[in-house]
């Protein structure tokens, strides 16, 4: 089992190791003391791990409800989030209880959000049970739902308490969203662990499971110690991710996030050492990383149509963008340039 301290607006430990999830009663006594819990978990997840987290609950006279709604991004809605604002008044929860959100990405931003929004704010406590939500999304405190408009556009920063990384949960995550998360350790790999790289590079991922995990949070952890709200250094963690939310578009969101982020990172590596922005050539060790993880690596879109959808993204309204480019594997850059300028690189 591996702690990393969190030291942001709020300061949390993120636990990461098999069985950590029966953890959570005696954590929930340390850290709140007598309270109700409020498990938030979609009906994939509640099927295989939900009982068990009640067991627990129950074996230590934690009073506990679940609220169980649809699997799918579709469900990070604002009227998802409302019903279960409803279910926490109607099951007359106060603000000194606790909110567990026990499943991927999307659980753990929409339940993220209903945290900070429930009578102004409940405890929260993170459960990952996808890779991705692992190494990404329950560390660092973004929380969203989406919008008709786009994704992730009504959201708050809003630090959980505790976070289990229960990594025998993984053993019922099917391969493909597995992989999704393997983009992600990539990513963290180019930006900032060369180690790192090197060991998912060589599919050596089973048997460093713990360790690859622990690595990423820890790198996700210094990232958002220097830059909680997303002003400077956490674009780092965009590498790949401009152009992924373009081809994501571009494909009407038939290809997944991790796709999608794994296709990004191989074009602006290649455009980085197209244009000196690198001192080492890094797109063919990507491609080597991605292909021993079974993500693609070609994108089925030309440049120039991604240009278009990159000019729409509210990342790009200022009439400039940020791009994150490898300088080798383990250190990126970030950069900031006018967004003629960028569609002048794309071509
Ligand atoms: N807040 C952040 O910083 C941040 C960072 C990255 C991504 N995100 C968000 O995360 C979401 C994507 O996350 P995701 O890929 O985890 O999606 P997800 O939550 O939809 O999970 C993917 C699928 O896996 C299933 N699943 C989850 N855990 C399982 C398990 N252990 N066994 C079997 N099936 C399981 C789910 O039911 C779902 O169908 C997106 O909405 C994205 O915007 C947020």
């Amino acid at each position: 089992m591996n702690i990393v301290k969190v030291n942001a607006s709020k300061k949390y430990d993120v636990i990461i190791g098999s069985k950590t999830a029966s953890l959570l009663p005696e954590k929930i006594n340390e850290l709140f003391g007598n309270v109700k819990v409020c498990i938030v978990t979609d009906d994939t997840v509640a099927g295989l791990h939900l009982d068990s987290l009640k067991n627990e609950l129950n074996r230590n006279h934690i009073i506990n409800e679940a609220f169980v709604f649809p699997h799918g991004e579709n469900s990070k809605c604002p009227e998802v989030l409302f019903e279960l604002l409803e279910f926490l008044a109607t099951k007359h929860f106060s603000r000194k209880d606790v909110i567990v959100a026990l499943g991927g990405g999307v659980t753990g931003d929409l339940t993220g959000l209903a945290a900070a929004l429930y009578m102004r704010g409940m405890h929260l406590v993170q459960m990952p049970t996808t890779l991705l939500a692992m190494v990404d999304s329950s560390v660092g405190g973004k929380t969203a739902v989406n919008l008709k408009a786009g994704k992730n556009l009504a959201g708050v920063f809003n630090q959980p308490e505790l976070v289990l990384c229960d990594t025998d949960m993984l053993s019922t995550l099917p391969a493909e969203y597995f992989a999704e998360g393997m983009a992600e350790v990539i990513k963290y790999g180019v930006i900032a662990d060369k180690e790192l790289f090197d060991v998912v590079k060589n599919g050596s991922i089973e048997e460093n499971l713990e360790a690859i995990i622990t690595r990423c949070v820890a790198i996700k952890r210094d990232v958002v110690g220097e830059d909680e709200f997303d002003t400077g250094k956490r674009q780092l963690l965009n590498f790949g991710h401009t152009l992924a939310h373009s081809i994501e578009k571009e494909s009407n969101f038939t290809i997944s996030h991790g796709n999608a982020v794994a296709m990004g990172m191989v074009i602006i590596s290649e455009i980085a050492w197209k244009n000196g922005m690198s001192v080492e050539r890094c797109q063919d060790e990507i491609v080597d990383a991605l292909l021993e993880n079974n993500l693609p690596i070609a994108c089925p879109y030309k440049n120039s149509e991604l240009y278009y959808a990159t000019e729409n993204d509210k990342k790009s309204a200022s009439g400039r963008i940020s791009i994150v480019v490898p300088e080798k594997i383990g250190s990126c850059n970030i950069i900031d340039i006018p967004l003629a300028e960028f569609r002048e690189l794309l071509k």
